[in-house]
């Protein structure tokens, strides 16, 4: 594949990692489409700010006239869509921004690449063009102990505000692809963790709060299991399906490392423990605390990928150990980026947040 590829959502954690990785391992350019909103950080991209094959645009996927002089100007090659609201807790608090932006947003996105790829899009491209939806497991609920894992003909069941509005973006993919031909592609895919994670989300969370000797806020009983896959295999798998996906398909992504909560959470600890001990000698697990839980949690996911793997030879690269150690002494590293990243608006929601569960930190 050559050119240049128009990503959205490119300054949050998987959209720069992907940005980031596509300009390291590929010839391709990359113009990136991002709000900038709390969940951005413009130091995601620090490494690649100066590349000649790397240009940045603020703004949202919801503006149909930006959107469309995008297209016209770059040509590209491919539409990558990572631009969400993507944090379920938010979702429950304020669940609107879910809607403009994963569903409104994304309608005006697609709407704009179906009109430009119809009618504008320069001949040499419109036969290769795609449009990769950036998508989530969640879409399909949850699992029990015994549930065989989401295979990409399970059900849609999200229980989320979070999850149906990804589910209703993805819903609005699938029906520009049967109605108009435009040539689309979703991927599922189960929680990601590594570098350059908001920490809002439950690894980073962990270890900052760890390090701070704050108390680590375990839901319900610490039992729920997600599937976790390191970043970099996330970014490696969407360049396959990039390349050799089959249109109007989808693709589930995991990493066939199902873990309870608790269990990463004395993971975290343990770790923490030897590259950051406490004063008092005592093992951070002392830190922990069940606090009440998430309302509506989904109690398991689980994602089978051999689509991924028969059809594209993808398989996850990291262990979950050897991400994980590498994830905290990333976190461990990066003070600045820290400071960065829970910069105004993180406190309100850590408040906020604890409010729910009628806690304060
Ligand atoms: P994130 O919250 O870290 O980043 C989202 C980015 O989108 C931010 O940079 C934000 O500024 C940008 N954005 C928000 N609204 C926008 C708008 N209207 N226009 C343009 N940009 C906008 O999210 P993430 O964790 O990197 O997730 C990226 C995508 O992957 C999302 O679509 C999410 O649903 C999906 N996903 C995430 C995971 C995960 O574990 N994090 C797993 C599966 C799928
Ligand atoms: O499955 C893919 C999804 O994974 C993505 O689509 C979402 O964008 C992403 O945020 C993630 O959703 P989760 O809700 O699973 O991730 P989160 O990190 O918020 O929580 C992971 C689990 O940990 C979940 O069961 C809730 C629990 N948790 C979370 C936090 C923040 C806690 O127990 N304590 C916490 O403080």
């Amino acid at each position: 594949m050559n050119g240049t590829i128009f990503v959205t959502g490119g300054a949050g954690f998987i959209g720069s990692n992907f940005v980031v990785h596509t300009l390291t391992e590929t010839d391709l350019s990359v113009v990136n489409l991002d709000a900038l909103t709390y969940a951005a950080n413009p130091m995601n991209l620090q490494t690649v700010a100066r590349s000649p094959r790397y240009t940045f645009v603020q703004g949202s996927i919801g503006d149909r006239d930006l959107v469309a002089r995008l297209l016209d100007s770059h040509a590209p090659v491919a539409v990558v869509n990572f631009a969400a609201e993507s944090h379920v807790d938010r979702s429950i608090l304020a669940p609107e921004a879910f809607v403009d932006t994963n569903v409104t947003g994304t309608f005006r996105l697609l709407d704009e690449v179906r009109q430009w790829w119809s009618s504008r899009c320069p001949p040499a491209i419109r036969a290769s063009f795609r449009f990769l939806h950036v998508s989530t497991d969640e879409v399909y609920g949850s699992l029990s102990p015994h549930d065989e894992a989401f295979s990409e003909s399970s059900p849609y069941a999200p229980n989320s505000p979070y999850a149906a509005s990804k589910a209703a973006a993805d819903h609005f993919v699938r029906s520009f692809h049967r109605t108009y031909g435009v040539p689309a592609i979703t991927t599922n895919c189960s929680n990601n963790f590594g570098p350059l994670q908001h920490p809002e989300k439950l690894i980073p969370l962990m270890i900052l709060h760890g390090v701070r000797g704050k108390p680590l806020p375990v839901y319900g009983d610490g039992l729920n299991v997600r599937d976790w896959l390191y970043v970099a295999d996330h970014c490696r798998a969407l360049l396959r399906v990039l390349a050799d996906g089959r249109l109007g398909e989808t693709y589930n992504i995991g990493g066939g490392a199902e873990r309870a909560n608790v269990d990463v959470v004395h993971d975290i600890c343990d770790l923490l423990d030897t590259m950051r001990p406490r004063a008092d000698g005592r093992s951070h697990r002392a830190q922990i605390e069940f606090v009440p839980d998430r309302p509506g949690h989904d109690r398991r996911y689980a994602v089978n990928t051999a689509r991924m793997r028969d059809e594209l030879g993808w398989e996850p690269r990291e262990s979950f150990a050897s991400a994980l150690d590498k994830t905290v002494r990333w976190y461990l590293e990066n003070d600045a980026w820290i400071e960065q990243a829970t910069r105004a608006g993180y406190d309100d929601w850590v408040r906020a947040n604890y409010g729910l569960r009628g806690r304060t930190p």
